[in-house]
């Protein structure tokens, strides 16, 4: 099957919000998506539709070919979900766990197998409310394999963790995907899914705001966001008073805030005439977070003239 994941036209609307508005994105098979977005942007009540735990308001949704809705029984056995914040029994141990798990989905999996997949081995008897967070996920993660899915669900499974232990689960993920299997993934971190993801789509207010590579949205929707030139504080005074550009100046070196790609042609054009010294010069694209920070920005302010008042949640 060359789709896992289909979505066409995705509507949720809830009393008081569209928390997903006019949604379509389609994932490959054996690939990772990354569905990133800020807090309250729609990623969970998309996954759960995805997963079949929610109903949608309209539009069309497959998953390996299924309607997660009316054909839940039969998707059920092919995906792994982590649910957002995920948790369990307090004295359960996670070799327990596992078995518990292997119950529910009528299968005997491996606890050591799946522990050691997750890296959680020396773990295998301690109490759930022992875990560290990043263990805990793991844990999470492990339980997701245990019916063998061809499709998984991991709703922020890094959020709130140290950056070791995403890294942790960032080396899972790429098992997972080595295996042939297909991860859908939601997160705010933007070089997580710059890492990890063949493709991603970015969600804001239950739209999407752009899709495709990382490199393709880089390419499509940022600049070279800065130039840089070793050079003296003279040369960042001359330009300052010629260019309207951010300019700062900072040991040595000159780092000038583009606002299109001409404006580096023209600063060393005015650079070269002025026969100031300088060492050398480079320029830095956007990175998707780059790109993503000034697409939130620039849809928010539209919200907020709209009227709507209040400032949504952004990531740190
Ligand atoms: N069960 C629900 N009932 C009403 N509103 C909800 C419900 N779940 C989520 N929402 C609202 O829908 C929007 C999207 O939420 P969610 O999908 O959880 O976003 P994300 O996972 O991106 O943080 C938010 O405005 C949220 O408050
Ligand atoms: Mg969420």
């Amino acid at each position: 099957m060359a789709e896992a994941i289909v979505v066409d036209d995705l509507v949720k609307t809830y009393p008081d919000v569209q928390a997903v508005d006019h949604v379509s994105f389609r994932v490959p098979a054996g690939t990772v998506f990354a569905f990133l977005g800020p807090n309250g942007a729609g990623k969970t009540t998309t996954t759960e539709i995805l997963e079949g735990l929610r109903a949608r308001t309209g539009g069309a949704v497959e998953v390996l070919g299924l309607d997660p809705w009316s054909e839940g029984r039969p998707l059920h056995r092919q995906i792994g979900v982590i649910p957002q914040d995920f948790r369990f029994f307090e004295k359960i141990r996670p070799r327990e766990a596992i078995e518990y798990y292997g119950t529910l989905f009528g299968t005997r999996p491996d606890p050591a197998a799946l522990l050691a997949r997750v890296q959680l081995t020396d773990k295998a008897e301690s109490r759930f409310d022992t875990l560290s967070g990043g263990q805990k996920q793991k844990l999470g993660l492990a339980l997701s394999l245990v019916n063998d899915p061809k499709v998984c669900f991991l709703d922020e499974p890094t959020t709130g963790l140290d950056p070791q232990a995403r890294r942790g689960i960032w080396e899972v993920i790429r098992g997972l995907r080595r295996e042939g299997r297909t991860v859908f993934l939601t997160t705010h971190y933007l070089e997580e899914a710059e890492i990890l993801a063949d493709r991603v789509a970015i969600i804001h207010h239950g739209r999407i705001v752009a899709d495709g590579s990382p490199a393709e949205i880089i390419q499509r929707l940022g600049g070279p966001a800065r130039l840089r030139i070793d050079a003296g504080e003279d040369v960042a005074s001359f330009l300052r008073a010629r260019f309207p550009n951010e300019i700062h100046w900072q040991a040595g070196r000159v780092e000038i805030v583009l606002q299109t790609r001409e404006d580096a042609i023209a600063i060393l054009d005015a650079l070269r005439a002025s026969g100031l010294a300088w060492v050398s010069f480079s320029t830095e694209r956007d990175t998707l977070e780059d790109v993503f920070v000034r697409l939130v920005g620039q849809m928010d302010d539209g919200v907020l003239k709209s009227a709507n008042g209040r400032a949504p949640e952004v990531p740190a």
